[in-house]
């Protein structure tokens, strides 16, 4: 690993950069804390407060795990930690101006505490803009590093520490695959496994292939590794994330794998339960379908975001299917798995998209059937083709149509739970309700929430529940 890097200068993010696609070999480096780091956090706490997607949260496990390898302890409230580091997301302008309140919050901590160290990290921080503004105006934050360099916290920790100087180093192109990484995992029976890094999809209005870089798949070795231990330690799921998972292995330059053996593969590990997010319906296989039917352990649930139902605007967001084609592929999925539930992400009011744009969107919803979804307002992203896109449309009609289509997707999540009325399914108890602590919650193969009663010793069990009830948001059962 390289750890020569002169950390007293700042390194800057570039999107230029990080728009390029090297074909430089990746290497597969292994993660050791040196003794000098080891004892730093002695008596010394940290807290990390995560936004974004399940990338971030896999990154803020990380994070804790080597903070507390260097000793540091994680505390309850942000008044008595001596390091703060807020894993940041970028997708969307109002994501960006929680975390900017959050900063600004955060200054009256560092007031009274002038010893806290503060961190900006995550995919706000591949930004250059929010770097500069950071660096302006917000002097309370000593660190800022990207999601490339994760690995070398042990060194901005220290140098923020005993230099008192500001930290700021974010890589612009991603580097190595760094494995053997300490975790603190949040959970105690479900957990996030990387399986690739990056994206190369380049959909105009995304900033994900800028903040992550290119694709990079972990090997199928360390992935089934991880795997096993997790369920040596009494682990009974693990969700796969990438940003395009079914463009895994199509990085590998010696060996033909890809996602449908790595399904295959982790199938016979001993987990009970395998689901994985997110996927790219170009890139969705036959060979992934087939893994998903013969598998004993992949659950039925496919979240496929199809984003607009328009085929222009398909095309103006660089996505490489149509309306059509994307349904040829889900009725593919469908009859493959049958009884499968898909969910979806959709984005309205993306530029140029008109009334009839919109109610293609809404056909597409009708005919995919879709029992879920998450549905967003354009929101423009500087250093993104879409951000140069006219877009006439005002923010008033953009509204009505978010409305109108959550109203479509809430009747599918409410057909979506009814299907399974009368049925016993299996439910994996995550803890008590929300709602009431005599109530257990937990999710049903095909990810639907179900609510019953039960003792609290089933925590952590995959229970069967004959559904009794079948609401919008949940399913109402009996332990049977
Ligand atoms: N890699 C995943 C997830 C990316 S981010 C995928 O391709 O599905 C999750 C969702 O955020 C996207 O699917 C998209 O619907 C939405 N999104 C991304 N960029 C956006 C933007 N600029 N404005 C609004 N929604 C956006
Ligand atoms: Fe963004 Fe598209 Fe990549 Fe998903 S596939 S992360 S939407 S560029
Ligand atoms: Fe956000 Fe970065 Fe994930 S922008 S959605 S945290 S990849």
């Amino acid at each position: 690993m390289n750890n020569n890097v002169d950390i007293e200068k700042y390194f800057k993010p570039d999107l230029n950069k990080a728009r390029k696609r090297s074909k430089q070999t990746i290497e597969e480096l292994q993660f050791n804390l040196s003794d000098a780091h080891h004892k730093i956090g002695v008596d010394k706490t940290y807290s990390i407060h995560t936004y974004g997607c399940q990338g971030n949260e896999a990154d803020s496990e990380t994070m804790a795990g080597i903070l507390e390898l260097m000793g540091f302890a994680n505390s309850s409230t942000e008044e008595n930690s001596d390091v703060i580091i807020i894993n940041t997301c970028a997708i969307r302008e109002n994501a960006e101006n929680r975390i900017w309140g959050e900063l600004g919050r955060l200054k009256k901590l560092k007031r009274q505490n002038p010893n806290l160290i503060l961190g900006l990290a995550g995919c706000m921080a591949q930004e250059v803009n929010v770097v500069d503004r950071v660096m302006k105006k917000y002097q309370h934050v000593d660190l800022v590093f990207g999601t490339h360099n994760i690995y070398k916290l042990p060194e901005y920790v220290e140098t923020a520490m005993f230099s008192k100087e500001r930290v700021i180093e974010v890589y612009s192109q991603e580097g190595d695959i760094i494995e053997n990484l300490p975790k603190v995992r949040n959970h105690r029976f479900k957990a996030w496994v990387n399986i690739m890094f990056g994206c190369d999809e380049f959909c105009t209005y995304c900033i994900v292939p800028y903040t992550r870089g290119k694709e990079r798949s972990r090997s199928k070795e360390e992935i089934i590794k991880e795997v096993s231990e997790l369920v040596d330690q009494g682990y009974k799921e693990v969700t796969l994330l990438g940003q395009n998972v079914n463009a895994y292995g199509k990085d590998f330059k010696d060996v033909e794998y890809t996602f449908g053996d790595l399904l295959k593969d982790l199938d016979k590990v001993g987990i009970e339960r395998i689901r994985f997010t997110t996927s790219h319906p170009h890139d969705l296989d036959r060979k992934t379908m087939e893994a998903m039917r013969d598998g004993k352990h992949i659950m039925p649930h496919f979240h496929l975001p199809v984003q607009s139902g328009s085929n222009p605007v398909l095309k103006k967001m660089n996505r490489h299917y149509t309306k059509e084609s994307y349904l040829k592929v889900l009725n593919e999925l469908k009859e493959i798995v049958p009884g499968i539930s898909i969910t979806t992400d959709i984005i309205v009011g993306f530029p140029t998209e008109n009334e009839e744009d919109f109610f293609e969107t809404l056909d597409m919803v009708d005919q995919a059937n879709f029992e879920g979804a998450f549905t967003f307002i354009f929101s423009k992203r500087e250093g993104t083709p879409a951000a140069k896109f006219e877009d006439d449309t005002p923010e008033e009609i953009k509204k009505q149509r978010l409305y109108l289509l959550n109203e479509k997707i809430n009747d599918g999540y409410l057909r979506g739970n009814q299907r399974f009325l009368n049925q016993t399914v299996k439910v994996l108890v995550d803890g008590v309700s929300k709602h009431d602590d005599q109530v257990l919650a937990g999710y049903s193969e095909h990810n639907k929430l179900v609510n019953f009663r039960g003792n609290r010793d089933m925590i952590g069990q995959i229970v069967e529940v004959k559904i009794t009830q079948a609401k919008t948001w949940f399913l109402l059962g009996e332990a049977v």
